[in-house]
């Protein structure tokens, strides 16, 4: 469904750019120079050379085995080889030995670290700090273009709000604005700040609705509607754009009947025209050829058809393009001016990586910024950031003089390929400092290894060794979770609880009497009601990359304090799915009935609740949206507005004070929701509209000021336009989603 302002808007564009009027403003930040140049070179080119361009092929190994195609012009851009040397010899081969010298695009999964293994995106949505973000980005880049990598795709800014779907791993959570910032943060991180050798264009990803997958299975269909679309799933991408995202890749998933790799609607209408996007668009992994599995074309010709049509320029691992255009070209099926754009678009971001002066890199340099010292200060300042304390009865932090002997425990205590997480596959596992190695070097002598479990799923009936050793030790670190290996690409899961016999094990510890310091590594937040009881601290670390060990050591003995804060809601059991905190009101909203235990407790119940909500599970999760522990305490006083009536184009300035009350620094993130009481849509119960880190000494108090431009209460209403409408409003500064004092203000 095309609204008016917008097909206006499109035909505009489309008509001043067909008579060579403004170009519209460049998202990638062209020039005329550059413009000049691709103009040049594009002029030179047979159709066969442009269509070249088009394809990317896989090409790992021995360049010689692809020598004939990159030196035929067949091949514009390749992916999974890392290796410099043979990188320089595939270039060597493109830019010496084709007609045109046009060097190749070398891409590559670097999603989060290259080397340097960060935490899981979803880990690092939790730090709720940008800054720390665009730093590692900006880390993988320089480790990555060190080795002839120049594109990496990523960021993955699939919204994702059902746990079940592995590549939750993958992204930044369940909220549009939190989503927002960390693929803007990246985008600038793997891009740079100016055009250099070091310069790795971003690739947002996957365009678009991915993460709504039905039943949480990968590569599932999806069924938004244009103004959940427009409303949650596509502001991140947006912002991306504008933060000038060079690339972006289209998504496996059909979204209402479409698949996105031939969905004109988002990639054309939205994405080109509305957006003005004018960087380079490419397929998922043989997302064009799928259209015929997903029966929307008949064959590769017609599904190249679909995709050049819907404004594709780059074919990844489909060989669509190659084998089709030219003959759709000379039927006059296709177009040559839509070649042409597709070429374009490539050879604008090959122009402006400058691989045309600067295809080579120093191989023999290449391993010298590899796993740097300040790369690996970075991943363990991210990984401190990255946890999340979800239970503290005052078992934390730990105080080093007075524990003796550490029991280490646990499948995940000692696994340097896992800890690292899915889509790592740079990462090498002997550089990862496991939690065992950590406290094993801080505490020489002090540390008893007893795994317990040699993975995550072996089941046990006893665990009399490690009790045993329990016995003897002061207190119990268990490292649980998942292996990297359960979450990530088509690895869904129906059933959240720790698998194996972790829990098990978790309660034989409890029994011994010993503090028990339980720490969850995974992809996803897993249901861990059950487990809770059974340890007097819960850290959640996600998969925390190469420098985890030493993170959490710090953490659990207190010379760093947590700050993270939950990028997904934490459920109570796998049955809640989905359950986010910006959801509808709906005609029924909870309040508070009777669940089954109560009913029980009172025989005879006739009648139940009649709200939205679980008789076995209530209405709310296990933890909410935005929550964590910290080792003090953070208390909101005094919230205020400078205002009660707001003009649409008005600034609403929230002030309250924030005070750590605990004994220790803290960092707090403070959160600021805002919900639209009546709209022409049925509107969320909230929404984050901004984020910050506070860091207090213990008993210092701030009084936070915090700006939020009107504008950021727009959305898509039923008339199909974006603006802020007039009405009633709250607002609330706080420390997670489900908590904080509302103030209310109306905007006329
Ligand atoms: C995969 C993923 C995509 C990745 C691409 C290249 O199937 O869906 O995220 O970038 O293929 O590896």
């Amino acid at each position: 469904m095309k609204t008016n302002r917008n097909l206006f808007l499109a035909v505009l564009a489309a008509v001043l750019t067909a008579c060579g009027g403004p170009r519209p403003a460049s998202t990638v930040g062209t020039t005329p120079e550059v413009e000049r140049r691709v103009d040049q070179l594009l002029a030179k080119m047979t159709l066969a050379e442009k269509i070249g361009q088009m394809n990317q092929i896989s090409a790992g190994g021995d360049p010689a085995n692809y020598a004939e195609a990159v030196r035929g012009g067949q091949v514009g851009s390749i992916l999974n080889e890392v290796d410099p040397v043979r990188l320089n010899e595939f270039q060597r081969i493109a830019v010496e030995e084709s007609r045109l010298g046009i060097p190749l695009l070398v891409g590559r999964d670097v999603i989060h670290g290259f080397h340097t293994v960060f935490p899981i995106p979803l880990g690092l949505a939790a730090t709720f700090d940008p800054a720390l973000v665009e730093e590692g980005a900006r880390i993988a880049a320089l480790e990555a273009t060190a080795q002839g990598i120049r594109w990496t795709f990523s960021p993955m800014l699939d919204i994702a709000r059902d746990p079940r779907w592995g590549r939750m791993a993958e992204g930044s959570g369940e909220d549009t604005w939190l989503d927002a910032r960390m693929g803007e943060a990246m985008v600038r991180g793997y891009q740079g700040t100016q055009w250099d050798t070091t310069s790795m264009a971003a690739c947002i990803k996957h365009f678009v609705g991915y993460g709504a997958a039905e039943g949480g299975r990968d590569y599932n269909s999806t069924f938004l509607t244009e103004r959940q679309l427009r409303n949650i799933y596509l502001p991140p991408f947006e912002a991306a754009v504008k933060a000038g995202a060079l690339t972006l890749m289209t998504s496996f998933n059909d979204n209402d009947g479409v698949p996105s790799t031939g969905n004109r609607f988002v990639v054309k209408d939205i994405l080109r025209d509305e957006w003005g996007f004018d960087g380079l668009v490419v397929t998922d992994w043989n997302s064009m050829g799928e259209m015929i599995s997903h029966g929307f074309g008949s064959d590769r010709k017609e599904v190249a058809q679909q995709a050049i049509e819907a404004g594709v320029d780059m074919d990844m691992m489909t060989y669509g393009y190659i084998s089709h255009l030219e003959e759709l070209v000379r039927s006059g099926a296709v177009k040559e001016s839509a070649i042409n754009a597709a070429v374009r678009n490539i050879l604008r971001i090959k122009v402006m990586l400058g691989l045309f002066e600067h295809p080579y890199v120093d191989a023999a340099a290449a391993g010298a910024v590899q796993y740097a010292p300040e790369h690996l200060d970075a991943a363990r300042r991210s990984a401190e950031e990255s946890a999340v304390l979800l239970k503290n009865d005052g078992t934390l932090p730990l105080d080093a003089g007075r524990v003796r002997t550490i029991l280490v425990t646990g499948p995940m205590a000692d696994a340097p390929h896992d800890q690292l997480g899915t889509w790592a596959f740079d990462g090498q596992k002997e550089h990862t400092v496991t939690p065992l190695a950590a406290l094993r070097e801080r505490f020489p002598g002090r540390v008893v290894y007893v795994p317990g479990l040699v993975n995550s799923r072996q089941k046990r009936d006893r665990f009399d060794d490690v009790v045993a050793a329990a016995r003897q030790a002061d207190v119990i670190l268990a490292f649980l979770g998942e292996e990297a290996i359960l979450s990530g690409e088509a690895h869904s899961l129906a059933d959240l609880n720790l698998k194996g016999s972790q829990s098990e094990l978790l309660a034989a510890l409890k029994a011994t009497g010993k503090p028990v310091v339980a720490t969850v590594m995974a992809g996803r937040p897993l249901t861990i009601e059950r487990d809770l009881p059974n340890c007097g601290a819960l850290l959640y670390a996600f998969h925390p990359g190469t420098m985890g060990g030493p993170a959490l050591a710090n953490l659990i003995f207190g010379d760093v304090t947590p700050s993270g804060k939950t990028p997904v809601t934490f459920l109570r059991t796998v049955g809640q799915v989905p359950m986010y905190y910006s959801h509808n009101m709906t005609g029924r909203p909870y309040q508070g009935e009777m669940l089954l235990d109560d009913i029980e407790a009172e025989a005879g119940q006739t009648s139940l609740g009649n709200t939205s909500y679980y008789l076995d599970y209530g209405a709310y999760p296990l933890f909410p949206f935005g929550f964590g522990l910290s080792y003090t305490r953070f208390t909101y006083s005094d919230p205020a507005l400078d205002g009660t009536t707001y003009a649409r184009d008005g600034v609403i300035r929230a002030s309250c004070t924030l005070s750590n009350t605990g004994g220790c620094e803290g960092t707090e993130v403070v959160q600021v929701y805002v919900r639209d009481l009546v709209g022409s849509l049925t509107r969320p119960l909230k929404e984050l509209k901004h984020f910050e880190r506070v860091t207090l000494q213990a008993g210092e108090s701030c009084r936070l000021e915090i700006e939020i431009p009107v504008s950021e209460l727009a959305f898509w209403g039923l008339d199909g336009t974006k603006k802020v409408e007039p009405g009633d409003f709250q607002l609330w500064i706080s420390g997670d989603s489900a908590s904080g004092e509302a103030l209310s203000f109306s905007v006329r």
